[in-house]
């Protein structure tokens, strides 16, 4: 839960931060009237911020797990180079039509490949190397997404997953029967053990580990 001082300074944060575009901007809303759990979509700063690092590393193949309804997935797509492509992932199938209908809506479509899947099945069958991996799925599978993604990214390639703070649970008590907590505590302890990358844990927002290859 947000404090009231929390509370302000995003809406600060998101009064000195570039707007976001209309189509963004269009998305966010029906997410917000339409969908369930809106508080999933990345919103105005996270978005920000993808494609901030997606322009600065102009990444030419990007991988995302958890497209939702494709907010964060137009963000990170933003930083693409001409033949750059961003293979996007989906679980749920209630959510493709609205997806591809806001994909379509974007100059950006055509660098854009929807998969409706499971990522654990999907992704072994990809064999595309990542410069740029963004994680935002299922918090149970942190791990599993983990380990099968990281020998796909390029060395120096960047992973960043979300979510690692999750609402502060990982410092409080942990319940016995909160898998969620104790597979995200587990996930960021493996990665800051592991010798083949550097890490930052930033807290923004929910917490981003940021992960690169060495
Ligand atoms: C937090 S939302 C993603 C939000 C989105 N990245 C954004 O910023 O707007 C998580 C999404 O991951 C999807 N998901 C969960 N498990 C998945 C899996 N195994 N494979 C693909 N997608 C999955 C869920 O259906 C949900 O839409």
């Amino acid at each position: 839960m947000f404090t009231l001082i929390e509370n302000q300074i995003e809406e600060y944060c998101e009064e000195h931060t570039t707007p976001e575009n209309g189509l963004l901007y269009k998305l966010n809303r029906e997410t917000h009237l339409k969908v369930m759990n809106p508080r999933m979509l990345s919103g105005h700063l996270q978005g920000a911020f993808l494609t901030f690092v997606s322009k600065m590393l102009k990444p030419g193949h990007i991988l995302e797990i958890g497209t939702y309804t494709g907010y964060s997935t137009l963000c990170l797509a933003e930083g693409l180079p001409e033949n750059g492509k961003i293979d996007t992932l989906e679980i749920d199938v209630e959510l493709e039509d609205m997806i591809r209908e806001y994909f379509s809506q974007s100059p950006l479509n055509e660098k854009i490949n929807l998969i409706i899947g499971d990522a654990l099945e999907i992704v072994p069958m990809l064999d595309t190397v990542y410069d740029l991996v963004f994680i935002d799925a299922e918090k149970r599978h942190y791990t599993d997404y983990y380990k099968m993604i990281l020998p796909k990214i390029r060395r120096g390639g960047i992973m960043l997953v979300d979510n690692v703070l999750w609402n502060e649970k990982v410092v409080g008590e942990i319940n016995e029967k909160d898998f969620d907590t104790k597979e995200i505590m587990e996930f960021n302890d493996m990665v800051q053990k592991d010798n083949s990358v550097r890490n930052l844990l930033l807290p923004f927002r929910d917490g981003i580990m940021m992960i690169e290859k060495l």
